[in-house]
């Protein structure tokens, strides 16, 4: 496999919701090892689009592949099950639980795939090896036996990327991951972010233009349902109409560099 491997495709995706025409005929690319920011006014369809990459939602039209395999009619479970994996923008743990149960569950959940010929005792163990590889992977130890729910939020959310790579991902999309974190603790996501295996596509919505422009090596602009444009973030945030997009909403404030100052 060679980095220009696309490992995901989408084409011509539409989803209306009654009247309003929410993803308009949207194609996108991401090739193994993309890093790419998806980002747009509130209200542009972002999650909705990545509600119809992973199958949460149905396309009224478009076609979808993983690697070359037409996922189009595949469910959500059956995407997730090849690779297709995402978090949520709003925190979706198990509170109550600690930080290593939610993240050993998700490793359970792709280890019985995997190691269903294993004897219980081997499995077991494999199964928890990789959950404490994630937890130290995330930096998460000093968390690991304490409820989710009384976590730092910023850490909140590192144990959801954790559990997003316990179901080995080939491409990852993360909702927001940055999304009420404090500015304080978004060195941690940074560090996660940068720990991630390199030949994972990533697609991250994300609006602070700080996390793009660190993370990404291609920006996609969604707007209104549709792609604006997709390209370099140099050149896609010095673009007039991006620019226009964003001076005009109220995220201006949060498109920080050459946008917040032009
Ligand atoms: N299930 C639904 N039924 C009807 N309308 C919906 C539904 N889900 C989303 N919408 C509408 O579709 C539009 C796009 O919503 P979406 O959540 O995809 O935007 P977004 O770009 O992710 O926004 P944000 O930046 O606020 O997260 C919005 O107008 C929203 O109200
Ligand atoms: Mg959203």
């Amino acid at each position: 496999m060679t980095l220009a491997t696309i490992a995901l495709e989408a084409r011509g995706l539409s989803k209306r919701f009654g009247a309003l025409h929410v993803t308009q005929d949207v194609s996108l690319a991401l090739h193994a090892g993309a890093r790419t920011a998806l980002i747009g006014p509130n209200g542009a369809g972002k999650t909705t689009l990545v509600n119809l990459l992973t199958g949460m939602l149905r396309a009224d039209a478009g076609s979808l592949h993983l690697f070359g395999e037409d996922l189009t009619r595949s469910d959500a479970s059956v995407r997730t099950r090849k690779g297709l994996v995402r978090t949520f923008q709003i925190s979706s743990l198990f509170a109550p639980l600690t930080v290593f149960e939610n993240v050993f569950i998700a490793v359970a959940q792709a280890g019985g795939r995997g190691f269903s010929m294993w004897k219980p005792a081997a499995r077991e163990r494999h199964l928890l090896q990789r959950t404490e590889a994630l937890v130290v992977q995330l930096d998460l130890q000093a968390d690991m036996h304490r409820p989710v729910g009384e976590i730092a939020y910023g850490r909140q959310r590192l144990v959801e990327i954790a559990i997003a790579l316990a179901l080995e991902p080939r491409v990852l999309l993360l909702d927001e991951p940055a999304a009420g974190i404090p500015s304080t603790q978004l060195d941690l996501l940074h560090r996660a972010m940068d720990s991630l295996p390199a030949e994972i596509a990533v697609l991250m919505i994300e609006h602070d233009m700080h996390m793009v422009r660190r993370f990404a090596s291609q920006v996609a602009v969604l707007v209104e349902g549709a792609l604006l444009m997709c390209g370099e973030p140099r050149e896609v945030m010095a673009h007039p109409q991006v620019q226009s997009v964003y001076l005009g909403t109220s995220g201006r404030e949060r498109f920080e560099g050459r946008l917040a100052h032009a």
